[in-house]
């Protein structure tokens, strides 16, 4: 049977059984900072099972890529190196919201294995937690499970968590005894560490939830999550002991081996390379595909670490530009059952040919370091020299660059090299990572924050519909962070009120602007923030009179806000025009809306052509014509990204979400504030287009009152030109034109004139001559128009020269030129070319010709003075 079809089966079979099919959800998790990436099937319920998410559905089904790199479940380091081990990898998994519990998920698991799948169930093992007595006795009604095969284990093996907080629970899982051949021999059960037993099937019951103290607190409604490797079952009944040997990777392996002119199973290294590249491959694809790119740090620097680690083991191979084939090949295979990885496919043959590129030159930078280490280390140690752990982790860190080529170089070059030392910065930087990836939101909370979320206090916000509102300063916040019950004229505080209008920064949106007053007093509000969903906080100062905690106060927005709005609307606009003009990779990457323009940053591979940019606005501005009504609702979060919303990478949604549509041409969850209709926008203009990472875009746009402004100034500066060049502007590039074409004419005729007056000044220029251990030696700057006029000069001064060395130098066209002639009776005591080249060395160039005269060119003619300044002590030199 191949993958496809029990991917298939298996959700066709839970489908039957009352379970509704759900989409793979993307690998960023949507709302969890804790985690980095999505690594089992359970993660996009995890607020189902914690009670705070509802579903039309209380059964539900998924194929959920997953990735485990990085984070809790790391098993990149062993990825090739064992059978069961990947990055990514596909998981099958059944789901109960409070519905069925332990004896329904036993059940169905049976019957898929050995019915669906038609596993002898005399192959069939089964673990449970230590005293879940319950299961026990559920597995024991399955009448052909055969006796004595149930067995308990500890937490270790029968107890699952998604990660150090979060639902979790006692499971029961499902192995296959591979038979006596494929173990240590003895007549073992299961528990033995031999490779007999393979875990096939994990069912969890869901029934706690861990808080970060690590206390556990029933769930509501105790649930089922199981999961079930694709890769292993098809491996399993394809009758193949290593994973990699399914039919999942044999389109990649193959395709691999042929490329590198290899043979899979042939050689033991040469499998390890092959298994890792494909399954990075696999992994750079789906990640890519939803919209992680390689950085220097999260969830970017896993990808890049596992796009380096195959590109390295492509070169152990001798490959150098494969990786971007490969992962194509990975669409091919995969895109029919995930269809959302074939819209990248630009966008990942780019990433991965720029790592590709960039990794290259890493590891030529870093071989060249490690060498010169090597060297100075030799020198200074001479035998037993070491290299240090914390060059190996600088040199990793930094560079990427692999320690298992420092340990090969190492061992070629005859020095040791400190893996303990080395290990010990890993851990260390681990270490780090695992803090700033865990609660880092509540850590760094204030006082008197945490205060305001412990009491349950959370603000209405009402600024979608008003800029003002009536409400209480229910309290008050110093600058510590702390909660004071009043605040003077002049005190900068952060106040929270029961309601209020003002947005606080999020989604790139600015926070608001704006006031607070009271009989006989104002609050001038810089910035609004939420540091915690609901903790609305308005930063300012008070500029009158005196605010008491309680105090009624009247909320009043900036007017500015209206030109926030324009600019997030026409931010929506453009992200739908881009991917109409550019096509559907364009997700956007980040932004930034404030009352003067909006940034927009996208993907996409290359620079937008000026024909491209021009569409993308004349699309928005059609659209701005059109007048279209910005509707918002809110809706369940699935609901809407099935309607075809578009959700941003990374960022945080709700359970249910806030829609922003716009016609049918934008669709897109958001929070942000909004034009009632698109004709408020006014006018949209592109005024800035960059690249600011590899495969990533970023456009500036100015909409409104900007827009106009800035036609203005654009206006003023061609009235500006117009006067400065004296004809109006129709005429004015044709007149620029041809005074460029006159300066040139007047350039070359100045050029000339010089030249002609360094040849009538050559007598006066011989006459400089100084004598230097008895030789004439001539050093003049000189006119120049041209290399040819240089060799005039230098012929007459020749014919004219007594017995000596004359080194001439000039400039043209930006670059230094240097000539240099030695008379034919003293070339054999001194060389033209070599005074040339000391010479040119001083301005940044090097020459060359005969022994009696040779020239020179160099990059940097402010220096030729003192290059030239420099003859006598050069030929003194060269003398002696
Ligand atoms: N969430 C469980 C696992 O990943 C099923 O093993």
């Amino acid at each position: 049977m191949t993958g496809k079809e029990i991917r298939k089966r298996f959700l066709e079979y839970f489908e039957r059984h009352g379970h509704t099919r759900v989409k793979s959800a993307s690998l960023v998790p949507h709302d969890d900072p804790t985690l980095l990436f999505v690594n089992s099937g359970m993660v996009q319920f995890k607020k189902v099972f914690m009670g705070e998410d509802q579903r039309p559905y209380v059964r539900a089904t998924t194929a959920q890529a997953s990735v485990r790199a990085g984070g809790k479940h790391n098993d990149l380091e062993n990825v090739g190196y064992t059978a069961r081990h990947h990055t990514f990898f596909e998981m099958l998994g059944n789901f109960s919201f409070g519905d069925y519990f332990k004896k329904e998920a036993i059940a169905f698991a049976w019957e898929f294995l050995t019915v669906e799948l038609g596993i002898d169930p005399n192959k069939l093992w089964v673990s449970i937690y230590d005293d879940d007595d319950e299961a026990q006795e559920l597995w024991e009604q399955i009448e052909d499970l055969p006796p004595g095969r149930i067995i308990r284990m500890g937490e270790a093996d029968n107890f699952w968590a998604m990660g150090d907080t979060g639902p979790c629970g006692p499971c029961s899982e499902i192995h296959i005894d591979q038979g006596p051949e494929v173990g240590c021999g003895q007549d073992c059960v299961l528990g033995c560490d031999c490779d007999r037993y393979l875990e096939l099937w994990n069912l969890v019951f869901m029934q706690y939830y861990r808080d970060e103290s690590g206390e556990m607190t029933p769930l509501p409604k105790p649930s089922i999550d199981t999961g079930m490797g694709l890769e292993r079952v098809a491996a399993v009944l394809q009758g193949k002991q290593n994973n990699f040997d399914c039919d999942l990777f044999t389109p990649l392996i193959d395709h691999i081996a042929e490329l590198a002119g290899k043979r899979y199973h042939d050689n033991d290294g040469d499998d390890v390379c092959l298994r890792v590249i494909a399954d990075h491959a696999r992994a750079t694809t789906f990640l890519v595909g939803d919209g992680v790119l390689p950085s220097n740090e999260g969830r970017g620097y896993v990808l890049r670490r596992i796009m380096r680690r195959a590109i390295r083991y492509g070169r152990t191979l001798g490959l150098e530009s494969f990786f971007p084939g490969v992962c194509a090949l990975v669409i091919e295979t995969m895109g029919e059952a995930y269809p959302h990885i074939c819209e990248t496919r630009e966008l990942l043959a780019q990433v991965v040919t720029n790592e590709e590129r960039r990794f290259g030159e890493t590891l030529d930078k870093g071989l060249h370091k490690l060498d010169q280490e090597i060297e100075r280390l030799q020198a200074e140690q001479g035998e037993g020299a070491t290299i240090a752990g914390s060059f190996i982790f600088r040199l990793y860190d930094t560079y990427g660059f692999p320690v298992d080529i420092v340990r090969d170089v190492s061992i070629e070059r005859g020095v040791a090299f400190d893996e303990a030392g080395f290990n010990a910065a890993m851990e260390e930087q681990r270490e780090q990572s695992r803090k700033s990836w865990k609660g880092s939101d509540v850590d760094h909370l204030d006082g008197g924050v945490l205060e305001l979320v412990n009491q349950g206090r959370s603000a209405a916000f009402s600024g979608y519909f008003q800029t003002e509102e009536s409400s209480i300063a229910a309290a008050l916040l110093n600058q510590a962070g702390e909660l004071v019950t009043s605040g003077a004229v002049g005190e900068q505080l952060r106040i929270f009120c029961e309601q209020t209008p003002f947005y606080a920064e999020s989604g790139g949106q600015v926070g608001d602007q704006g006031e607070l007053s009271w009989p006989g007093g104002r609050f001038q509000v810089q910035q609004t923030m939420a540091p915690v969903e609901g903790i609305i906080l308005h930063q300012g100062e008070v500029v009158e009179g005196v605010l008491e905690q309680g105090q009624a106060v009247r909320l009043t927005v900036a007017p500015r806000r209206a030109d926030i709005a324009a600019n997030h609307s026409a931010t929506h606009l453009l992200h739908a025009a881009l991917k109409e003009v550019l096509g559907e990779h364009v997700k956007q990457a980040g932004s930034l809306v404030d009352e003067q323009r909006l940034r927009f940053d996208f993907t996409h591979f290359s620079p937008l052509s000026p024909e491209e940019t021009r569409r993308v606005e004349q699309i928005v501005n059609a659209k701005v014509r059109q007048n279209i009504a910005v509707s918002t609702a809110l809706l369940d979060r699935e609901q809407a990204i099935e309607d075809g919303a578009t959700a941003l990478f990374g960022e945080k949604y709700g359970d249910s979400v806030r829609v922003v549509t716009m016609g049918d041409f934008s669709k897109e969850l958001c929070g942000g504030t909004h034009v009632a209709a698109t004709g408020d926008i006014g006018l949209i203009k592109v005024v800035h287009e960059t690249g600011i990472a590899a495969g990533v875009r970023r456009l500036e746009a100015v909409t409104g009152v900007q827009a106009m402004s800035w036609l203005h100034s654009l206006e003023q500066q061609a009235a500006e030109l117009s006067q400065a060049i004296g004809c109006p502007l129709e005429g004015a590039v044709d007149k620029v034109l041809v005074l460029q074409k006159r300066q040139k004419a007047l350039e070359k005729e100045i050029g000339a004139l010089n030249a002609s007056m360094s040849l009538a000044n050559l007598d006066q220029l011989l006459a400089d001559a100084q004598e230097i251990r008895g030789i004439q030696v001539v050093a003049r700057r000189v006119q120049l128009d041209s290399a040819k006029t240089l060799r005039e000069i230098g012929d007459k001064v020749r014919d004219k020269m007594p017995a000596g060395v004359a080194v001439l130098g000039g400039e043209f066209g930006g670059k230094a030129a240097l000539l240099a002639l030695v008379s034919k009776e003293l070339t054999k005591t001194i060389r033209a070319g070599e005074v040339v080249n000391r010479v040119a060395a001083l301005v940044g160039g090097k020459g060359g010709g005969r022994p009696d005269m040779a020239q020179a060119g160099g990059s940097m003619p402010d220096k030729l003075d003192e290059a030239i300044a420099r003859v006598p002590a050069i030929i003194e030199e060269l003398l002696s």
